[in-house]
Formats: C-alpha cells, sequence, structure tokens
C-alpha cells in the first residue's frame, strides 16, 4: 500500500478505536527506529510471573532442556578440572580460584535455574570425589538489558532459602550475578568462563535483515511475519543474518572462555536435509501449527481487515528466529577456529504431551489461551513495541481465536528441531 492509503487508514483506526491506540502514530515512528538495528533495546521475554508470563510458559524450552541433559551431564563429566591456585605466598592455603560459569540468553524463571543447579552440582561432585575440596562458583546469568532480571533473581533467592531450609545450604550455593548485554557481542574479560551455555537462545538474530524491511528489495517479506514459506530472496537474507551473528557470537566466545573450557549450546534447529526455506523440517502439520506461521498471519491480517492497521504495518512485522542446520554451526564453528567440536546433535521434540493434547481437544477455547499465552510470553515485547499496547492485546485476542478454531491442527501432533552442540575451547 502506498503512503497516502495507509496514513488513511492509521487515521481511521484512530477515530474508531476511540483513542485507545492513539500513540499508534508514535508507535508507526518508534518501530522504524528499532527495526533498523535496535532490536537488542525491545526483545525480550515476557517477565514477571502471571499466566503470560514467559517463567509460566517455557515448558518448550524445558522440555528441551530434559532432552539434553544427559549430553551435558555426560560432557561435564568428561571436562578437564581447573585448578588455579592463587596462592599468595602463605604456604598453609591454598587459594583456588573460583569455577566461573555463564548462562547466556537465561531470561527468567525455572529452566536457566534447574540448568545452572545442575551444572554446579555435577562439577561440584566432581572437585569433591576427585580432588577432595570443594571450589566456590560463579554463576553469570546473561541477557538482554530488557530480561526482567529483578524476577530471575527473586527466584534465585526464593530457591536457595529453600534450599537452606532443609540444612542443605552448601551442596548447592553459588555466587550469582547479572550481566546484561547481547551475546553477540563481548560480555565477559578474556578467559574468564569455564563454562558457557545457551539454552533456546541463540536462534534469535541480532536485527531483522535490513533488505527484509525495504519495501524496495526483493527481499520485501510481504503478508508474512516470519520466513516460512516465503520467497527465496527472503530466506537468504535470514540465512545471511544468522551466518554473520552465529560467527560474532562464537568470535566472542572464543575470547571470554579460558582454554579446556566448555561451550554447550542447544537452539532451535532444523534437520540436515532441509534447505533454508523449510525451517521447520518436512512434516507439513508442523509447519502449519507452528505458532509462527499460519495463525500468526492471520491475525495480523485480521487487525488489517479490522482496518486497525495499515498493510505497511503489518508487512513490517518480522520474527527475528532462523533454524540451523548442523551444517551450518559445524561450518561456523569451524570457521571461527579454537574450539574442537566434541558432539553434535539434531533431536526433535513433541511439541507437547499426549495428555494434554487430549485435554485441549476436549476444550479448543483454553488450547487457544494456551497457545497464544506461550506467544505472547515470547513475542509480546516486540509486538507491543511494534504496534502499541493497546493493539497488541487486540493482535493477541485474533490470534488466540484462530488457534482455538482450527480443530483440523488441533488433532495433530507436531514436532520442534532443536540442535545441541558441544564443544572444548582448545
Ligand atoms: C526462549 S528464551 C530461553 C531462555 C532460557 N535459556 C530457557 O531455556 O528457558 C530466549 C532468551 O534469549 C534471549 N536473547 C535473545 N537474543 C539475545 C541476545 N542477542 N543476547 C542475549 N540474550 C538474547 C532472550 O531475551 C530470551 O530471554
Amino acid at each position: 500500500m502506498e503512503s497516502s492509503s495507509s496514513s488513511a487508514v492509521t487515521t481511521r483506526s484512530i477515530s474508531s478505536a476511540s483513542g485507545e491506540n492513539n500513540n499508534y502514530m508514535v508507535m508507526k515512528e518508534y518501530w522504524q527506529t528499532w527495526q533498523a538495528g535496535g532490536l537488542h533495546k525491545v526483545l525480550c521475554m515476557e517477565g514477571g510471573d502471571d499466566d503470560s508470563s514467559y517463567a509460566k510458559n517455557s515448558q518448550a524450552s524445558a522440555s528441551a532442556i530434559t532432552l539434553c541433559k544427559p549430553l551435558l551431564l555426560t560432557a561435564i563429566q568428561s571436562l578437564k578440572l581447573f585448578f588455579i591456585e592463587t596462592n599468595e605466598g602463605d604456604s598453609d592455603t591454598a587459594y583456588y580460584d573460583s569455577i566461573r560459569i555463564a548462562d547466556l540468553g537465561c531470561a527468567t524463571g525455572y529452566n536457566t535455574l534447574a540448568t545452572i543447579d545442575m551444572i554446579v552440582g555435577s562439577l561440584r561432585k566432581r572437585y569433591l570425589n576427585e580432588c577432595g575440596f570443594d571450589p566456590e562458583f560463579e554463576v553469570f546469568f546473561s541477557d538482554l538489558p530488557s530480561n526482567d532480571f529483578n524476577s530471575l533473581f527473586r527466584s534465585l533467592t526464593a530457591m536457595f532459602d529453600s534450599v537452606s531450609d532443609n540444612n542443605n545450604k552448601t551442596l548447592n550455593k553459588y555466587y550469582a550475578a547479572g550481566v546484561p548485554g547481547s551475546f553477540y557481542h563481548r560480555l565477559f574479560p578474556k578467559s574468564k568462563l569455564h563454562i558457557a551455555v545457551s539454552l533456546s537462545a541463540l536462534h534469535w538474530l541480532s536485527q531483522i535483515p535490513k533488505v527484509v524491511l525495504d519495501k524496495t528489495s526483493p527481499a520485501w517479506n510481504k503478508g508474512r511475519a516470519w520466513i516460512e514459506g516465503a520467497n527465496k530472496e527472503v530466506v537468504e537474507a535470514y540465512a545471511k543474518q544468522s551466518e554473520k551473528d552465529l560467527q560474532d557470537f562464537l568470535v566472542c566466545r572464543k575470547e571470554e572462555i579460558a582454554k579446556g573450557g566448555m561451550l554447550f549450546i542447544l537452539m532451535a534447529g532444523r534437520p540436515e536435509s532441509q534447505p533454508p526455506e523449510n525451517q521447520l523440517g518436512d512434516d507439513a502439520d508442523s509447519r502449519a501449527k507452528h505458532p509462527f506461521t499460519t495463525s500468526m498471519d492471520q491475525a495480523w491480517q485480521d487487525l488489517l481487515d479490522e482496518g486497525l492497521i495499515d498493510e505497511e504495518t503489518r508487512d513490517m512485522f518480522n520474527i527475528p528466529t532462523y533454524m540451523r542446520s548442523k551444517e551450518e554451526v559445524e561450518n561456523a564453528i569451524n570457521k571461527c577456529g579454537g574450539f574442537e567440536i566434541k558432539r553434535m546433535e539434531y533431536k526433535r521434540i513433541v511439541e507437547h504431551s499426549e495428555e494434554k493434547q487430549q485435554e485441549w481437544i476436549m476444550d479448543p477455547v483454553s488450547y487457544g489461551r494456551a497457545k497464544a499465552n506461550l506467544v505472547r510470553a515470547t513475542l509480546r515485547p516486540i509486538v507491543e513495541a511494534h504496534i502499541g499496547p493497546y493493539l497488541c492485546d487486540q493482535f493477541f485476542n485474533r490470534f488466540q481465536t484462530r488457534v482455538s478454531s482450527d480443530f483440523n491442527l488441533l488433532h495433530k501432533t507436531c514436532f520442534y528441531g532443536v540442535i545441541i552442540v558441544c564443544a572444548i575451547r582448545i
């Protein structure tokens, strides 16, 4: 739509919504700014702990973590233990430097705390069994500055309190710190870390590729919120951005992880056999049911059809995620150098339990609500930055209705793909 007609729609929408979305014009200027390289200022998972918070809607990531737990524990078992003696001349006392662990893209809630607990617990056991001493652990919870670190640290304190209530204090204790910033930049001094993990986070790109937002480019992603099913130029633009981002990530970690230290990544990914335009693999149901595809595009179209937004606003909303293949990840690690891949796997996760599915078939409205909450938890901050709070609520209402009315898909069992990689800094 040309800008003259799009502003007509905008004006109409402002008056029709009785001023409730009267910040729409301001929002439009705002998203034009953040989309041009300011994604890190708005991207985050929904904070707090209400029904649409990430803390209450992180089951998919939790399943992914459960899936990779045996690999992570095995990797920790085979890790070379660090002994960094910093004895300052007092022969009776040896001071061991702390063991330092970072979770990159930690968000809020149970997943990061449980993961760190598992890592610290199993490493501590090894030090006690193999070396007879209990080192100090420092844990860095890192995410973008917009992450709700307050909620995270409240949960952490509650967890520590509950542990000390059971007189089990020493087994779980570590020193915690928050590190705000993008994992596509340096976050730590040289050789600072012994273990860096990043779980369900690295498929988020650093920005929406500029050409995808350029109306004059063949890569203009018209009518779609994401790249599944998009034309070749759009997919290529995302693939290029993904390649650059992964390289930036690895180069930074190469500096920050001490030799012998471990980088463990779990990210959404696609099967090796699939080209990038097939982000969700070859299962048509999984593609259709994925929250970033059909229902998402329909909900945007609903807002457009109701005159609440203009076409440009719909088209300018893009979800900055990319599912890499094992080959893409391996190439990036080899290109970066300084890491030896110990293990790399693609795995499929069923989207929810059989029991949950049966429950939802009986009550599609509650399914729509659950799915909308799941998507609110991950996308609400960027949808709100795009269209403001009033229209954002309208959008998720449409999304919820669309999801609960698709009975056909409700009966399908769908899957997500993940790539797990464990590499040692050499
Ligand atoms: C789906 S959540 C996963 C959270 C947690 N690791 C888990 O497994 O539950 C993805 C997280 O990655 C973070 N993230 C995305 N891009 C990031 C970036 N460039 N730098 C740091 N964190 C980022 C998001 O803010 C979000 O908190």
